[in-house]
């Protein structure tokens, strides 16, 4: 099995100010490809592709092994949206997305002045929405799998069972967090040593995961939402004030949907419906700037960075807007994807001065209904990208939101709650941690599933497979996936290229241009401000796992992200 030397890419990180003086080499390899954010997990993987499994065999196990060996980000407490594309070329969308328990309300995050409790939708038991991620992953397994469940599942479990090494990543958080670990003991149970934080090298077993795993792999997601590990969940959320029920688990369904697709320079983009807002504003920004001629522009100009923020800003507004649970509100899909309406919002750009985001108005109903109807049906997160022998491909992003979720443990069950509720609009205009507003669209209402970011997305050309990607990253997600798929389109980076480039980043409000800390020279920062920007130095943004495609030769190329020093591809 090949892997990319961490060393290697961890040492054209440091020198990424340079990156256009050099090239970057993905990893090459013929049979199968996995890319995750653990190195356990991608291997665990390639092991199912070995034994004969597809893609989506082999997503169901990183899947599982990333709940186990990334417990800030992979998790079966969660939720997410997988795209799976067959090598006959049929593309579908499972989305296993938290729903609002039964008894949540619109107002349940606010006291009676109307003012919104610190961190109740943020931590502890109240935070969860109804996990999706074991319906999810059962659902994609009995559909397009081939080989039990039992076997997708035993890498997971032994990985749990017989403890992994702690990587500096995860020794750090643990470090960090112990203090907020110990207000809940279920938590500190697992995730402390005795009351005392791991660190680099430590060995971590999780026996009560493995057995929680064990029961999942034997009597499938029955076991999750009805049987013994819906008792132990419910019994937490009694003890501490959560909401979910065993009406909420029982009742909980993953949908499939068909994808939002969508055409760039002659290539196929299949991405993600709502209830994400990601691919409506990936394939909005690209139709947008199809009418530029990037490479001419130049590779994170400042005409090419106020261009790319200007229309990121345009349709963050009416994200806030229009989006929302496609199952509860009309999102107005076809119109916001249109090329009418993108070249709309790209004439209301002034190529010479920022917009301020107190003068962008969400485009109005009725012009977007002009142009089409409703469509029908059709700090951390975590992307794997899976692709076999016969050309399956699969696109995963899931999440418990924030890292570790609610940090709330079920006891005795061994896994982490999400703080997905975080992501519904708790009070109309007022941020949440991600600094996204919302309205009406994305408020709580029972059952409902919070608006997501989350952009799993895989691009064909001429009918054949050509890029499977995706990234954590909350709204920058967005706009991470946006930039490697231009860099790969207009740039003609290769991959590993692609995902190393210095990334931007804007929302609509804050009104603020984003801009990582590394690679982007003095010039084009100034010139931005010169156009009106306030630029914000941030930290490094997204971690965009992914994997190219070369049907001619017959070859993947998989290319990791080291921003967050996690991320591992394995091929064979
Ligand atoms: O669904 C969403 O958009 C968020 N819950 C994702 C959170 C995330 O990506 C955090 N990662 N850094």
């Amino acid at each position: 099995m090949k892997r990319l030397s961490l060393l290697t890419l961890s040492l054209t990180l440091c020198l990424v100010i340079n990156f256009r003086a050099l090239s970057h080499s993905p990893l090459a390899a013929r049979n199968g490809m996995v890319v995750s954010s653990s190195q356990l997990a991608s291997e665990a993987g390639i092991q199912i592709l070995q034994q004969g499994g597809n893609a989506v065999d082999a997503a169901v196990a990183v899947a599982y092994a990333l709940a186990v060996t990334y417990p800030q980000a992979g998790n079966i407490g969660g939720g997410g949206f997988m795209l799976i594309r067959l090598a006959d070329g049929t593309v579908t969308v499972i989305d296993y997305r938290e729903t609002a328990p039964v008894n949540a309300t619109a107002n349940m995050y606010l006291d009676s002045k109307g003012e919104i409790f610190p961190e109740a939708s943020l931590r502890g038991a109240k935070a969860a929405g109804v996990p999706g991620t074991v319906a999810g992953l059962c659902l994609a397994l009995s559909h397009y799998g081939t080989i039990p469940l039992t076997t997708v599942m035993k890498p997971a479990i032994d990985i749990a069972r017989k403890g992994f090494p702690i990587g500096l990543g995860l020794s750090k958080d643990l470090e960090r967090l112990g203090a907020d670990f110990k207000k809940y003991p279920s938590t500190a149970r697992i995730f402390l040593k005795n009351e005392n934080p791991y660190h680099f090298g430590d060995t971590l077993f999780q026996p009560d995961l493995a057995n929680t795993l064990e029961q999942i792999s034997v009597s499938g997601a029955e076991a999750f939402y009805r049987g013994p590990i819906a008792d132990q969940v419910i019994k937490a959320m009694q003890q501490d004030d959560g909401l979910i029920t065993h009406l909420d688990l029982a009742q909980y369904s993953p949908v499939i949907r068909k994808p939002l697709t969508g055409t760039y320079r002659g290539y196929t983009i299949y991405t993600m419906p709502p209830p994400s807002s990601g691919g409506i504003i990936l394939l909005g920004v690209l139709k947008a700037l199809e009418s530029d001629n990037l490479s001419e522009t130049g590779h994170n100009s400042s005409g090419f960075i106020h261009l790319f923020s200007e229309i990121n800003q345009r349709y963050f507004a009416d994200r806030a807007f229009f989006m929302g649970d496609p199952d509860f509100v009309d999102v107005p899909m076809a119109g916001l994807i249109s090329q009418e309406y993108a070249q709309h919002i790209r004439r209301s750009i002034n190529v010479n001065r920022h917009t301020p985001a107190r003068e962008i108005l969400h485009g109005d109903s009725l012009w977007l209904a002009r142009y089409g109807t409703v469509l029908p049906e059709s700090d951390e997160t975590t992307h794997f990208s899976v692709v076999d022998r016969w050309g399956n491909a699969v696109s995963n992003t899931y999440t418990l939101n924030d890292s570790y979720g609610s940090y709330y443990v079920i006891e005795g069950a061994g896994f982490l709650m999400n703080n997905e509720m975080d992501d519904f609009s708790i009070k109309p205009g007022v941020p949440n941690i991600y600094g996204l507003v919302g309205g009406k669209a994305n408020a709580i209402e029972p059952r409902k599933r919070m608006l997501s970011s989350m952009t799993p997305t895989i691009i064909t050309k001429d009918g054949k497979l050509f890029l499977i990607l995706g990234s954590p990253g909350g709204p920058k997600i967005i706009t991470s996936v946006c930039q490697v798929i231009l860099n790969v389109i207009d740039h003609k980076m290769n991959i590993q290229d692609a995902i190393i480039a210095p990334r931007v980043h804007s929302q609509w409000l804050p009104d603020e241009l984003v801009i990582e800390p590394l690679g982007i020279s003095d010039d084009v920062i100034q010139n931005l401000s010169l156009k009106g920007h306030s630029i914000k130095k941030g930290s490094f943004m997204g971690e965009v796992q992914a994997i190219q495609v070369d049907t001619k030769r017959g070859m993947l190329f998989g290319a990791i992200d080291l921003r967050h020093g996690n991320s591992a591809v394995s091929g064979y």
